[in-house]
């Protein structure tokens, strides 16, 4: 008997959540292709061990295109003609998408429509996952659900919110297997530098380890429901395998505040920092040193400040619940930066 392997493209595979997805299908045993591209230095740093396993590498193919060129996906499409298709792809950054915000509609927004414009022509039987974000509920407040109402505020989230109503729309008008997660914040330790949890952990090691004097941040009153995207991703995979689309919420179900993840990343580095002052005066203190400031660069015109996400949804029907809590994903990203300090 032979069993036609499952062929994925994924668009974002250079990134954090494109990484621990290529390894979960190749590990499932697809053939996977990704879309990387054309960039001045290397961004291949997360995939590369993919590479290194022979076993991996032989089902492991990458190509060059972005999602800005709607004719390259289209061909790209059309030649590789997956089974499933992952739009992780996206100007990702939500501080950086006010500086930005024409090129993250371009991105964020057209780039999905292009792919699935190309589904809807080459094959409408490519089933399609889109990368939704917590972002889009905005100022509404926690817990959040698939009915809670969207309330997006900033150009990141806008653009996303448009492209979760452009997969429903291409879903109910041309009956594509098209998916929206909304997942809550996750890292790892192939976050990226500037987003939060990352710079926490890497600055504060780099403080205890003498080569950084002091770490600047914005808002640290903002708080966030933070999962792992290893038990992410295996969600994203999990909707496409349903018997019918759907949209679904993945989060942990716990909240923290930037301020906690600071303290118990402390905790753990053995760094007994305290807290003195308020406001843009706040800071925290390591041996009577000041070793965190605020500093009012890092604030967004607009702030989303609690998001908390409910997964009921997708613990009942997906059977899906996150294996990592904060204590296991701090852990996980230190040991992970100190066995890479150099
Ligand atoms: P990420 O690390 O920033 O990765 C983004 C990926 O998109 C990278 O591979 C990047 O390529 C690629 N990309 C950016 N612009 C592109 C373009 N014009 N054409 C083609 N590719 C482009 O993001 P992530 O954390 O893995 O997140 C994956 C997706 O989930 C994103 O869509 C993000 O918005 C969404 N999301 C993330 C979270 C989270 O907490 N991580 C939560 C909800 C939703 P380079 O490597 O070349 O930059
Ligand atoms: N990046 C950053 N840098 N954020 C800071 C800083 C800083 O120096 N200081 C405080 N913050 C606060 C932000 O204002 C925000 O409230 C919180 O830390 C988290 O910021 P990020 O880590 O940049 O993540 P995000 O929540 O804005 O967006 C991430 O999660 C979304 C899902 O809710 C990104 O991964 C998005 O792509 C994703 O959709």
């Amino acid at each position: 008997m032979s069993f036609k392997k499952k062929v994925a493209l994924v668009f974002g595979v250079t990134g954090q959540d494109g990484s621990y997805l290529s390894k979960l299908l190749l590990k499932k045993n697809y053939q996977v292709h990704g879309i990387k591209r054309r960039s001045s230095t290397r961004n291949t740093e997360r995939i590369d061990d993919i590479y290194e396993d022979i076993n991996e590498a032989k089902n492991f193919y990458l190509h060059y295109s972005d999602l800005s060129d709607g004719l390259s996906i289209y061909h790209l499409i059309k030649k590789i003609n997956p089974d499933e298709i992952y739009n992780l792809a996206a100007q990702s950054h939500v501080a950086v998408s006010f500086e930005i915000p024409e090129h993250t509609m371009i991105i964020n927004t057209l780039g999905t429509l292009k792919i699935l414009e190309s589904i809807k022509i080459i094959n409408p039987k490519i089933k399609f996952y889109q990368a939704g974000t917590s972002e889009m509920f905005g100022s509404s407040p926690p817990p959040q659900n698939e009915n809670t109402p969207f309330y997006p505020i900033s150009p990141y989230a806008i653009s996303k919110l448009s492209a979760y109503w452009i997969t429903i729309n291409y879903r109910e008008s041309y009956k594509i297997f098209a998916c929206n997660g909304i997942l809550f914040n996750h890292e790892s330790p192939l976050r990226g530098e500037t987003f939060v949890t990352q710079k926490i952990i890497k600055g504060l090691i780099n403080i205890k380890l003498g080569k950084q004097k002091k770490l600047y941040l914005g808002n640290i009153y903002s708080k966030r429901d933070w999962g792992h995207a290893e038990d992410f991703v295996e969600a994203m995979w999990k909707m496409l395998q349903q018997k019918k689309p759907d949209d679904y919420v993945i989060s942990t179900g716990k909240q923290y505040s930037v301020k906690d993840f600071i303290d118990i990343s402390a905790i753990k580095l053995n760094m007994p920092i305290t807290w003195r002052g308020v406001g843009l005066k706040e800071k925290a203190y390591l041996n009577d040193k000041v070793v965190i400031e605020i500093k009012l660069k890092y604030f967004r015109p607009s702030e989303v400040s609690s998001l908390k996400g409910n997964y009921n949804k997708a613990k009942k029907l997906l059977k899906w619940k996150p294996k990592y809590d904060i204590h296991s994903l701090i852990d996980d990203m230190i040991n992970n930066e100190i066995d890479n300090f150099d």
